[in-house]
């Protein structure tokens, strides 16, 4: 081959960088691959819009498929499901390879993409769409590839772990915090994706399906997100030796898996307790290698636009030298836990009487239910006299059996009320 053609489908903050990185370190990739590259086109919505010095605007169009159809590679930097889908599916019926950072679509349409590239026998490659630069997508996909993994935990999204760390370290409000991570260019166009958790639980759903070898899509994964964390709730982590995060997990427990995003309690010796700012980390937990943990910049034009020409380079070398991007696996099959079913470690509090034997009755309910008690503990409560704040700590229990002690504790006199529920991580 004289080149190999890439055509870039979207110029926000990573398909700028990656514009400028293809121009600026043009002779390393030409050794790494064995023939250069050459940007062929980048498609935008306007192509009157300044851009950054670094663009050759003589390359922009408003037509992509004008560029796929000449590509040999086209990167998808477009985002959400639509065009994206079908420009993928248009690059691989014109026998381009894709590289994309889209984990909403990957999470949601991930089966439909892998059987087109078989088909097309292309490549499709996603480092960019789990953490950024960090090679976690490599790393499960091929590095692990000889062991058993049996947990992924991971703070996989940037904008929420830049709230919550602004909140516990500088005191900011949250809306303070998210406007700056939107300003650093951390957040999602829509930051609902990044707040509530989805972002974050499209990233889950692609973790598991590698750790795994299961399809596993968005609706598998239980979300809840940190729009409403106050700086009480931080404050009390911090209190009782905690970091709150926002964290995916993807467990194994036998033929079964379990899915979830939210809110969690970190031990402050824990690894995931020193991730800090836009950073990400995974932890992988496997029957052999034991617990590794990957971490870096989860975020950002730069970071992201290392990890998608990381892909760009492995494809093109395809291109040159031949060979394939790795098949999806799905032999694990593993079953998909519902909710109700999952079982975590929990924190809660409860404002009740501060009474003879409540806590008896608070506690014989949770026994009630099965639920074991690992700690408890009481202060004073602020809001009224009489009233005391009771944080319970649980051991592993089915979140049915949680919820239904605690919809029971809701109703008694002696409970004035429930609040804040959030998963509790071990060392
Ligand atoms: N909005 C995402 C984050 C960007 O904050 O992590 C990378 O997916």
């Amino acid at each position: 081959m004289d080149c190999v053609k890439v055509a870039l489908l979207g110029c926000g903050t990573v398909g700028t960088q990656v514009a400028r990185l293809i121009g600026e370190q043009s002779k390393d990739f030409t050794a790494r691959i064995g023939a250069p590259l050459e940007l062929c086109g980048i498609a935008v919505r306007d192509a009157s819009v300044q851009r950054d010095s670094s663009i050759d605007t003589s390359l922009l169009t408003e037509n992509p498929s004008e560029i796929i159809a000449q590509a040999d590679i086209v990167v998808e930097l477009i985002g959400g499901i639509e065009p994206a889908r079908t420009y993928i599916l248009e690059a691989f019926s014109h026998g381009a390879s894709v590289v994309t950072g889209n984990k909403a679509l990957l999470a949601a349409h991930g089966p439909e993409l892998y059987e087109a590239a078989a088909k097309a026998q292309v490549d499709l490659y996603y480092e960019a769409s789990v953490a950024g630069a960090i090679p976690v997508v490599y790393g499960l996909r091929e590095s692990l590839a000889g062991d058993r993994i049996t947990h992924v935990l991971g703070i996989v999204n940037g904008t929420t772990n830049y709230i919550l760390d602004e909140m516990a370290v500088n005191g900011l409000s949250f809306d303070e915090a998210l406007k700056q991570a939107q300003d650093l260019g951390y957040a999602e166009a829509d930051p609902t994706a990044d707040v509530d958790g989805l972002d974050a639980a499209a990233k889950c759903a692609i973790l598991a399906s590698l750790a795994f070898h299961t399809r596993a899509c968005i609706d598998d994964v239980h979300v809840q997100g940190i729009r409403d964390i106050t700086a009480h709730d931080i404050a009390s982590a911090a209190d009782a030796g905690y970091v709150l995060k926002l964290v995916a997990h993807a467990k194994r427990r036998g033929e079964e898996i379990e899915l979830s995003v939210g809110p969690t309690l970190i031990p402050l010796e824990h690894p995931l307790a020193s991730v800090h700012g836009s950073f990400n980390a995974v932890v992988v937990e496997a029957e052999a290698a034991d617990r590794l943990m990957f971490y870096g910049r989860g975020a950002g034009g730069a970071p992201t636009a290392s990890a998608v020409l990381s892909d760009v380079v492995a494809a093109a070398s395809h291109k040159v030298n031949g060979g394939h991007a790795p098949r999806e696996l799905i032999y694990g099959n593993a079953q998909i836990v519902s909710v109700d079913d999952m079982q975590a470690r929990f924190q809660l509090e409860l404002l009740v009487r501060d009474e003879i034997g409540v806590l008896t009755n608070v506690t014989g309910i949770f026994a009630r239910y099965g639920v074991s008690i690992s700690a408890v503990s009481q202060t004073n409560s602020r809001e009224a006299k009489g009233i005391c704040r009771l944080i319970v700590r649980t051991h592993e229990v089915k979140r049915r059996d949680l919820h239904a002690a605690l919809e029971e504790l809701s109703h008694v006199n002696f409970v004035d009320s429930v609040a804040r529920v959030m998963t509790v991580e071990e060392n």
